[in-house]
């Protein structure tokens, strides 16, 4: 299929977390491409969506209500997930399950996490990061305030789905202007992501970009900033 056909197939998405910072940047993308945008949130999120509400639909609710995930997906050519392991109550596999069972089929689905995700046991990392991973998991669980395993589980099944999915992990984030789209590699470790830092607003626009971008169907792009050390010696 060429370009302009990709293009043309995506029409309508469904961002879900769309209150978030990620969220918000992602529905601008997604309405500066004129794409028809329905997001959803908790309850109490919506007015963080105020700037757009005369552009956008908001289906309220938690995102692992699988009734909210059903009416908010319905029709939608690519859903963007937020997959956040906030509580223990399997918030971030709920979520990704019920998009899996009801986006449409053929539907591109595009899902966010960090570099901690693994799809199959080749990427290298550092001893601080690892040690690091493990006692924040391990906090997290203890106080019930996060449940890091449940995003490693939520990837497992998107991984294992036969759907048309892109799993984006991203590197450290910070806020600022626009760098331009990211740059990706199969595996972190690889020299060319040593920088370890991404945009946020650069974040969400190589989610946006993967809904068009064929090449990214059924990867788990490691993604890091443009301007970050290991892409410009990589350049160089
Ligand atoms: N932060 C990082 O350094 C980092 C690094 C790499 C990758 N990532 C990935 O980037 C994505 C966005 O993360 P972010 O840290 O930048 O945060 P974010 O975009 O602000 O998103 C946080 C999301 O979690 C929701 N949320 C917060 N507390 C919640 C709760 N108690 N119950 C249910 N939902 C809750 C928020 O919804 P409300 O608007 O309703 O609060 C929002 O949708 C995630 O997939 C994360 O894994 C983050």
């Amino acid at each position: 299929m060429d370009a302009d056909a990709v293009h043309d197939r995506v029409k309508k998405v469904c961002i879900v977390g769309a209150s978030g910072k990620l969220g918000q940047y992602m529905v601008r993308h997604a309405l500066d491409r004129g794409y028809e945008v329905v997001g959803v949130c908790r309850e109490r999120s919506v007015p963080k969506l105020a700037a757009f509400a005369d552009r956008i639909t908001v289906v309220p609710g938690q995102t692992n209500d699988r009734e909210v995930i059903r009416r908010a997906v319905d029709g939608c050519d690519g859903v963007l997930t937020v997959l956040v392991p906030w509580g223990v109550r399997q918030y971030s596999s709920g979520t990704a399950q019920a998009v899996l069972d009801y986006a449409k089929p053929g539907a591109r689905l595009v899902f966010s996490c960090g570099w901690h995700i693994t799809r199959d046991g080749k990427d290298k990392y550092s001893r601080a990061f690892t040690t690091l991973l493990r006692i924040a998991a391990w906090v997290g669980k203890a106080v019930r305030a996060v449940e890091i395993d449940d995003q490693v589980e939520a990837c497992r099944r998107v991984f294992a789905s036969d759907t048309r999915w892109t799993v984006v992990r991203g590197s450290d984030l910070e806020e600022g202007e626009s760098q331009g789209l990211p740059v990706w590699r199969r595996h972190v470790g690889d020299p060319v992501l040593s920088g370890n830092l991404t945009r946020r607003v650069d974040f969400a626009l190589f989610m946006v970009e993967a809904l068009t971008d064929d090449t990214l169907v059924r990867e788990a792009p490691a993604i890091v900033g443009r301007l970050t050390p290991g892409v410009l010696a990589a350049s160089a």
